[in-house]
């Protein structure tokens, strides 16, 4: 069950890295996931009255078992939600989307969720980071995932150095199903690995077993290593296969190519660049599908599909889908001039981190909640997951 996806010249996606213009039609194949077809869709719409933009656009574009989870739902068994985070110093705006998503799904089907923040995988894996350091982004990070909106009631955000008492009796289960070779065949570890990351993808699947309910888990398609291991050994403990729902990557500013990434600063945006940042950063670096000058641009017009900033602003910065078919038709007629449509993006961002950072500061009052005093977090506290 080796998984990466490495073509000579193509793209490569683990939960690590991802290199190359990704092929998500050829993802699917290879993950060997489902593609969120129209009717399932329109399933969750007659569910809920709507659907996200993430869906509408298919940045939400594959799961596993997402049918299956609606059964259960439709029969009131219910299900929860799960998803996470490897802190780092400062979150960028493509971090944002598993969690604007998760979100909306707590929102419309008003199910507990669970976020599980992995301080010990983060210092793990990088031989440069103090525990110490990691702990603090945790402390960061969760503010910005607070700032998304989630129910404090129905909301657990736990740290694995903290909340691992509760969860070691169900990891150590799930541990003595694994194999070292499964495990290092799936992550590409090797004998010299620190042993930690070996036995750290037992605490990112314990989650999935933290109810006796399918358990849906909204992420970046690059976790899916993860799942897939947990599918192979979930029944045999009790619990069921975890249920997924995948995003793909908003690209990052220099092109169509890989994700963000929080080591190259130009990038990304950063939750915390001001606005003159930001519109220093996309003026600069976001890669546009323009041509070089405005007479050649007005004669042949721009590019859609290449262009960063058209890409985030479809991603879900401009949620109006008549304003996107708008911007899309006059970019590509060349009536719309690269400088516009840059400014566009500016103005959407900058009034996204403005609230964002508001939110921000409400959410130094609420992290005890989330953590531990909430409905759903005083309860977990006092459960051992056996
Ligand atoms: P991490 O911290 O690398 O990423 C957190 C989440 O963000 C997604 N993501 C992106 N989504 C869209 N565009 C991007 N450019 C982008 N970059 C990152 C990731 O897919 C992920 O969903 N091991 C995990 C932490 C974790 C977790 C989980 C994640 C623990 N349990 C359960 C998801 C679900 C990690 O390193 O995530």
């Amino acid at each position: 069950m080796y998984f990466h996806t490495t073509m000579p010249d193509e793209f490569t996606v683990t939960p690590w890295e991802v290199k190359g213009k990704v092929d998500y039609d050829k993802l699917i194949v290879q993950f060997g996931t489902q593609k969120i077809t129209e009717e399932l869709k329109q399933r969750m719409k007659n569910l809920v009255g709507e659907l996200h933009v993430m869906l509408r656009r298919n940045v939400f574009f594959s799961h596993r078992d997402l049918d299956l989870v609606l059964n259960d739902y439709e029969k009131g068994k219910g299900f929860f939600l799960y998803t996470g985070r490897a802190p780092s110093l400062g979150m960028h705006i493509g971090h944002l989307i598993p969690f604007i998503f998760t979100k909306w799904l707590q929102d419309k089907f008003n199910v507990n969720l669970y976020i599980e923040i992995t301080d010990d995988e983060k210092f793990m894996r990088n031989p440069e980071y103090t525990l110490d350091q990691t702990r603090s982004w945790a402390y960061d990070n969760i503010l910005d995932i607070i700032a998304v909106g989630f129910n404090p009631d129905k909301t657990f955000i736990f740290q694995d150095t903290e909340y691992i008492r509760n969860m070691y009796p169900i990891a150590v289960k799930i541990a003595k199903k694994l194999t070292f070779s499964e495990v290092r065949a799936t992550f590409g570890l090797d004998v010299s690995s620190n042993i930690g990351l070996i036995f750290y993808p037992a605490l990112q699947i314990a989650p999935t077993m933290f109810e006796k309910k399918r358990c849906l888990i909204p992420a970046g398609i690059d976790q899916d290593p993860y799942w897939r291991l947990q599918r192979d050994i979930a029944e045999s403990l009790g619990y069921y296969k975890a249920a997924q729902i995948h995003s793909k990557f908003l690209p990052p500013l220099t092109g169509p190519e890989g994700k963000m990434s929080s080591s190259n600063p130009e990038t990304a945006i950063y939750l915390v660049d001001d606005p003159k940042t930001v519109e220093r950063k996309i003026m600069k670096y976001a890669f546009s599908g323009g041509q070089p000058t405005i007479e050649l641009h007005r004669k042949y017009g721009g590019n859609p599909e290449i262009d960063v900033p058209f890409q985030w602003l479809y991603y879900f910065f401009e949620e109006d889908d008549n304003r996107i078919k708008e911007i899309e038709e006059e970019y590509r007629s060349g009536k719309m001039l690269t400088g516009e449509l840059k400014q566009i993006l500016i103005d959407k961002l900058n009034s996204f981190l403005e609230e964002h950072r508001r939110r921000r500061e409400e959410a130094k009052e609420l992290i005890q909640v989330f953590k531990y005093d909430g409905k759903l977090a005083k309860q977990m506290w006092e459960k051992i997951h056996e």
